[in-house]
């Protein structure tokens, strides 16, 4: 990793940060390409705390990248959490920040739940079966494709799995 990119800190999102959350989808996914569209997703995930958890990258005072994570059939004591979407900033991208914001975040989830009294059982995570995207997913969070669906936005999604615990 580039020195210059050591001190990339990992934080919650603030509602202050959403704008140029916005932004960074509106540039990564074309689902999210008018800027308006982008801005009303992201609120209304963002105000689904804690069903929906955001996470910045943040490089100083620039945010380089999100994750959004969002827990999936109620609040189990055997929780099962999705990494519902990540996108680093063009500029950014390719030098592991992507992998630090998935780790540190997933280690934030699992602090939220233990504080909860749960913990997490398994992460389900699902990408392009063209996007590099999986190799972030096999080496952050140990996740492995588990099935394909075809055809379900603009090709074949993997559906990834990463099983923790028991
Ligand atoms: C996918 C993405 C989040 C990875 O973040 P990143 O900071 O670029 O990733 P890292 O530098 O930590 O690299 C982790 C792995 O991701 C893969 N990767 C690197 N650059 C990538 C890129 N531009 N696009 C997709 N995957 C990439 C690499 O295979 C890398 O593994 P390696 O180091 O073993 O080669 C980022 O590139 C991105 O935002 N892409 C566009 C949006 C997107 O596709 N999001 C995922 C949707 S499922």
């Amino acid at each position: 990793m580039d020195d210059k990119f050591k001190q990339i800190k990992i934080k919650r999102a603030q509602k202050n940060d959403l704008k140029k959350i916005a932004e960074i989808a509106s540039d990564c996914f074309s689902g999210l390409k008018n800027k308006k569209d982008a801005i009303k997703w992201i609120k209304c995930n963002f105000n689904a705390f804690p069903r929906m958890q955001y996470f910045v990258a943040k490089n100083q005072k620039e945010i380089a990248g999100y994750v959004l994570w969002m827990e999936k059939g109620g609040f189990r004591k055997e929780s099962v959490f999705e990494l519902e979407q990540i996108a680093i900033k063009k500029t950014f991208q390719g030098q592991g920040i992507g992998t630090q914001l998935v780790e540190k975040s997933l280690l934030e989830i699992k602090n939220y739940l233990k504080k909860r009294k749960s913990v997490l059982k398994l992460v389900e995570v699902t990408t392009g079966s063209e996007n590099l995207a999986q190799n972030l997913y096999k080496k952050a969070l140990g996740a492995k494709p588990e099935c394909v669906v075809k055809n379900l936005f603009r090709g074949d999604e993997i559906i990834m799995i990463a099983r923790y615990g028991k």
